[in-house]
């Protein structure tokens, strides 16, 4: 059988196995990893220098391979093109986008540095899977570099109408580097659709239903939900729940709900808007002051891109407000961190929270609504209120799915669930549960590798 050679910016290293660090991405390929696995992407340290020597390390039989990058090639390629261009107009926030010639080129030049040390490990029969936005031209300088065999690539983010991505100055180069691959798969048919259009419109080859014919190749495109491990989360989330930690934060509480919220610092996520909601909810129905605690846990991410600094100002100030307006002596409504909170601490938090508040403004997929159902008790769930602009509603359509830009509806919403009989709750969360525990970690990655083995 052919070896699996995976690609992505971050790699988790054989240590971090479940731990907070290593992101969703690294979480659902965890129990995928067969022995004899290959790892490659970037160490996260940066160095004088782009390394062009992968530093090996091996772990449960998978060998991780990472360089290092150099300050100019990561404010480039990662600060830059990565995440102030690509992240922002893959998300719809065109305003947010800043984009230079100088930046797309280092993006490249990392990619060839990617090509180049990798080609070094790689044997003729080995199959590449290449994940994320970062790496959309490795699979062209791969075979630039004379790699013959099968290459796929994932997108874990949304792609974008072609009356968005034309914004981009070089979408016609992206668009041909996606059509290098053999697959190219998206977390949704919506995104699906959006990238056959822009195929269509950019890159001057013929499209066959989900298929780009380029010259004497075919680029088969598939939606491939990602999932989570649902039977090990809810069995992580039921141990958990009777911790010493989560006994405090119950204790805590003093028998009010608890609304949660979890996820990277991030203007896709729709913070400002959802405290916005929550204070809406306090102010329009005030039969729930003292009765509910918000935790808002926003893990610090990206510090060197600008728009994450000027975030974090306005997420200090809202909260600020949000608490200087509604507190009273013994009851504060939000509790707002920026800390990263380990994956079993966050599991027990889902199941002893009565809401579960996913509204990012634009999201892949989003895990984090995944492992809220998995980690309920079925007898006594909470409810999940979910942004419809998430990847995950075209699945999770029993959650109460909001617009995330209207704090009114976040708050009617959140009304709805905290006035919700249990039957309800029941029976929402049953059909969840359902859809959870069918569309896994497992299947997105047996589906995606069967469609590259085809
Ligand atoms: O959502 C896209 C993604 O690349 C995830 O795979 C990852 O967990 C997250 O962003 C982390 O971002 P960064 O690598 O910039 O810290």
């Amino acid at each position: 059988m052919a070896r699996l050679v995976i690609v992505s910016n971050r790699v988790p290293g054989p240590r971090a196995k479940g731990a907070a660090s290593a992101g969703g991405l690294a979480v659902a390929l965890q129990s995928f990893l067969a022995p004899g696995t290959l790892w490659f992407g970037w160490s996260g340290k940066v160095a004088a220098e782009t390394s062009t020597e992968p530093v090996l390390v091996e772990g449960d039989g998978v060998t991780y391979a990472t360089i290092d990058l150099g300050a100019e090639d990561y404010d480039r390629f990662y600060v830059g093109f990565a995440n102030s261009s690509l992240w922002p107009l893959l998300h719809f926030r065109l305003g947010l986008m800043r984009y230079t010639r100088a930046d797309f080129a280092g993006y490249l030049a990392v990619n060839d540095a990617f090509a180049k040390a990798l080609m070094a490990l790689l044997r003729d029969d080995d199959t590449i899977w290449v994940h994320d936005y970062h790496l959309i031209p490795l699979g062209a300088a791969l075979r630039a570099a004379g790699f013959r065999g099968r290459i796929g690539f994932f997108l874990h983010i949304p792609f974008v109408p072609p009356s968005v991505l034309e914004a981009l100055p070089p979408a016609r180069e992206l668009l041909h580097a996606m059509c290098a691959y053999d697959v190219v798969g998206f977390q949704t048919r919506t995104h699906l659709a959006d990238f056959v259009d822009c195929a269509y419109r950019f890159s001057g080859f013929a499209v066959e239903g989900d298929e780009v014919v380029t010259d004497g190749r075919r680029v088969r495109a598939i939606a491939d939900p990602i999932g989570i491990d649902a039977v090990s989360f809810a069995r992580i989330a039921t141990r958990a729940a009777s911790t010493a930690y989560i006994q405090r934060v119950r204790e805590s509480l003093v028998g009010r709900a608890l609304v949660i919220s979890a996820e990277r610092l991030d203007y896709s996520k729709g913070l400002p808007h959802r405290f916005e909601g929550f204070a809406c909810l306090l102010a329009r129905f005030p039969q729930h002051q003292r009765r509910v605690s918000m935790l808002q846990i926003a893990a610090r991410s990206r510090e060197d891109v600008v728009e994450y600094q000027e975030l974090r100002r306005e997420l200090d100030r809202l909260a600020g407000d949000i608490n200087g307006r509604f507190s009273g002596f013994d009851w504060v409504p939000l509790r707002y961190m920026t800390q990263t909170v380990p994956r079993t601490k966050l599991a027990g938090l889902f199941r002893i929270a009565r809401i579960g508040l996913v509204t990012p403004l634009r999201d892949g997929m989003n895990l984090v609504a995944k492992e809220f159902v998995a980690a309920q008790d079925p007898a006594d769930p909470g409810v999940l209120i979910l942004s419809r602009f998430a990847g995950a509603a075209e699945e999770l359509t029993d959650a109460l799915l909001v617009n995330p830009y209207d704090p009114d509806d976040i708050a009617d919403a959140m009304h709805a669930a905290l006035e919700m009989p249990l039957e309800e709750r029941q029976a929402r969360h049953a059909v969840l549960r359902r859809a959870v525990f069918e569309v896994t970690s497992a299947r997105y990655c047996d589906v995606f590798t069967e469609a590259l083995a085809a």
